[in-house]
């Protein structure tokens, strides 16, 4: 596996301390890993390993890292003819429209996202040093991020239920691949089917712009996301860890 290591200003603008990001971390490239931190002068890691490679996850441990969630992947093959329509609920989807969020609705996005997020299950909540407040404010930014810049997002759809957004979900297509990479409900309208009317309807749009595949991930613990994902075609594909590194302590 090859180690992608890097700077990241997002984090560092975020935690206000020199961060990076390496993924692809196994037990044959974590001494690479350490080496770019320290030359960098890195105080904060976010790394991470395919859990495959027990061993990569053991020499980090070794090496002071601290386990913060475990990601898994599910993949969606979006070749065949027609895509399933997501499963009716009682009382839930006949006033649901999926549409594209509008240029003057990022804040009301991201309002959405600090409430779906709020004391979310992610890696910067699992860390103890990071400030609570800041933590949820990733999601609310990232939402807003995603609804004003292309380089974040290509598209965002939102869900109207009873005529107030109710969801949104954000959708980054890389040649055949796409992804949604966030995507929220508003806890109020939870367990009515709009997450999955969201990922259908990110599904037909990534399908129309010749994308073949869909991948998404979230945390182990985070089963709703998984029953939606499942229930939609989805399949799992591999899983990783995520990993932080203090280098201060
Ligand atoms: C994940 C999420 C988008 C699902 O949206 P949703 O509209 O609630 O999805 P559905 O109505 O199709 O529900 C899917 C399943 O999850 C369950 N569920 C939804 N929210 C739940 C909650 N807060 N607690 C427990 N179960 C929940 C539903 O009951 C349903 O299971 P069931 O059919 O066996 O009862 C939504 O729960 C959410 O916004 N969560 C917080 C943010 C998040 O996790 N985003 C996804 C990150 S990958």
């Amino acid at each position: 596996m090859t180690l992608d290591v890097a700077l990241s200003a997002l984090d560092e603008a975020r935690w206000g301390v020199r961060s990076a990001r390496a993924l692809g971390v196994t037990a044959d490239n974590l001494a690479q890993a350490l080496d770019f931190c320290r030359a960098h002068d890195v105080v904060f890691l976010v790394a991470r390993c395919p859990v495959s490679d027990l061993r990569g996850a053991q020499a980090m441990e070794q090496h002071g890292f601290l386990l913060m969630d475990t990601l898994l992947y599910f993949t969606r093959d979006l070749t065949m003819d027609t895509l399933p329509s997501p499963p009716l609920r009682e009382g839930g989807l006949n006033r649901v429209v999926v549409r594209p969020a509008r240029a003057d609705e990022a804040e009301t996005v991201g309002e959405l996202a600090a409430r779906a997020f709020a004391g979310y299950n992610g890696h910067y909540h699992a860390d103890t040093r990071l400030d609570r407040a800041a933590c949820d404010a990733v999601y609310r930014d990232w939402a807003v991020r995603s609804c004003l810049s292309q380089q974040v997002a290509d598209k965002v759809l939102v869900a109207e239920a009873d005529g107030r957004m109710a969801g949104f979900v954000t959708i980054k297509k890389r040649g055949d691949l796409g992804e949604g990479p966030l995507y929220g409900v508003e806890p109020a309208a939870h367990g009515r089917g709009i997450g999955g009317a969201l990922m259908a309807a990110a599904m037909m749009w990534l399908k129309q712009r010749g994308a073949r595949r869909m991948e998404m991930s979230t945390q182990v613990t985070n089963v709703p996301s998984q029953k939606v994902w499942v229930r939609l075609g989805f399949e799992p594909a591999h899983a990783e860890y995520t990993f932080h590194k203090w280098f201060d302590e």
